[in-house]
C-alpha cells in the first residue's frame, strides 16, 4: 500500500516537473506582438515532447478574463499590453499537475502580480496535515487585502484525481465559515485571484474548450467520429482546435445537443477589472507541504 501511494505520488511529481519547465518556456514566449496560438502550442506540444499529456488546453486568458479563454483554430490574436494568465495542466498516466503564472506586459501593474503571487505563498506555509481549508481561505483573503486589491470570491483551488481536474474539497481564496480538512499525500492545487474590480467573474460568450461528461448516442456520422476522437481524453477538457476538422461544427453541435459535452465559457471580471492568477499544485504532508510545480 505504502508503495503503491509513492508510485502514484512519483507520477505526480513528474507532470509537476514537466510542467515547471514548459511553464518557463511559455513565459518566455509570452511578448507583445507575439501570437497567443503559438504559445498555447508550445505548451501542449512541448508538453508531449517531455513525457507528459496536456491535462487540459493552454488557457491564455488576457486583463478581465480570469480564465477558461484558449486560442480558437488558425487564431491571429497577438498580445498587447497585457496582463497575461498562462494556465497549464500536465499529467501522466492521468496524475494532473496544475499551475498559472501572471506575465504583465503593461509594465504598470506589477503589484496585482506581486499580490496573486504572495498570497500563493502565504497559503502554501500553512499547508499541513490537518490544515483547514477555513485557514487557507483567511490566509490568502488577507494576503491580497492587505496590499488594496480584491480577491475573486468565485474562483478557488480545488483537489486533483486521476484523470480530474477538479474534485473537493474546494479552496477557496476568502475566508468562510465552513471548510474542509487537508490530510497527508492529498493533492490540490492552489490558485490565488486578484482583482482591482468588482471580486467575482461571470461567464461570457462562447466556449473554445469542452469536455465529455458521459457518451450518448448519435446518428451522425460525423458526431460518431468525434465522440471516438474525444474518448480518448478520457473526461479531461480540450480544445475546439485539437479536433479533426472535417464537417467539425457539424460533428460539434450535434454532440452538444445530445448533452455529452460540458462548455467553458470564457470567465471574465464583473467590473471590468484586471485579474492577476497565481497557482501552484501541491503534496500535503504531515508537517508541510511539497510542491510539484515549482522549478527545482
Ligand atoms: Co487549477
Amino acid at each position: 500500500m505504502e508503495e503503491e501511494i509513492e508510485l502514484v505520488l512519483d507520477k505526480y511529481r513528474k507532470a509537476g516537473r514537466i510542467l515547471a519547465e514548459v511553464r518557463e518556456g511559455a513565459v518566455a514566449k509570452v511578448k507583445e506582438g507575439a501570437l497567443l496560438l503559438e504559445v498555447a502550442e508550445f505548451v501542449e506540444q512541448s508538453t508531449r515532447e517531455k513525457g507528459g499529456e496536456p491535462a487540459f488546453p493552454c488557457n491564455i486568458s488576457r486583463n478581465d478574463e480570469a480564465a477558461h479563454a484558449t486560442p480558437s483554430i488558425d487564431d491571429e490574436t497577438v498580445f498587447g499590453k497585457d496582463v497575461v494568465k498562462i494556465d497549464i495542466g500536465v499529467h501522466v498516466d492521468g496524475y494532473i499537475a496544475d499551475s498559472a503564472v501572471t506575465v504583465d506586459l503593461s509594465g504598470e501593474h506589477a503589484e496585482l502580480v506581486k499580490a496573486s503571487e504572495a498570497a500563493l505563498d502565504a497559503a502554501i506555509k500553512v499547508i499541513r496535515d490537518g490544515v483547514s481549508t477555513i485557514e487557507i481561505g483567511e490566509v490568502i483573503e488577507h494576503t491580497i487585502r492587505e496590499r488594496g486589491y480584491k480577491p475573486v470570491v468565485n474562483l478557488s483551488g480545488h483537489g486533483l484525481a486521476r484523470y480530474n481536474a477538479h474534485i473537493p474539497p474546494t479552496i477557496p481564496n476568502v475566508r468562510y465559515e465552513h471548510g474542509a480538512v487537508l490530510k497527508e499525500n492529498d493533492v490540490v492545487a492552489i490558485e490565488p485571484f486578484v482583482t482591482d474590480g468588482a471580486g467575482k467573474i461571470a461567464e461570457h460568450g462562447t466556449a473554445e474548450i469542452y469536455s465529455l461528461i458521459k457518451a450518448k448516442p448519435v446518428r451522425v456520422h460525423e458526431a460518431k467520429k468525434l465522440l471516438k476522437a474525444i474518448e480518448e481524453y478520457q473526461g479531461l477538457p480540450f480544445a475546439k482546435r485539437w479536433l479533426p476538422r472535417e464537417r467539425l461544427d457539424l460533428a460539434l453541435r450535434t454532440l452538444r445537443n445530445s448533452g455529452a459535452l460540458r462548455e467553458y465559457p470564457v470567465l471574465r471580471e464583473e467590473g471590468g477589472g484586471l485579474v492577476s492568477q497565481t497557482e501552484h499544485t501541491v503534496i500535503v504532508q504531515k508537517d508541510g507541504c511539497e510542491v510539484t510545480t515549482r522549478h527545482p
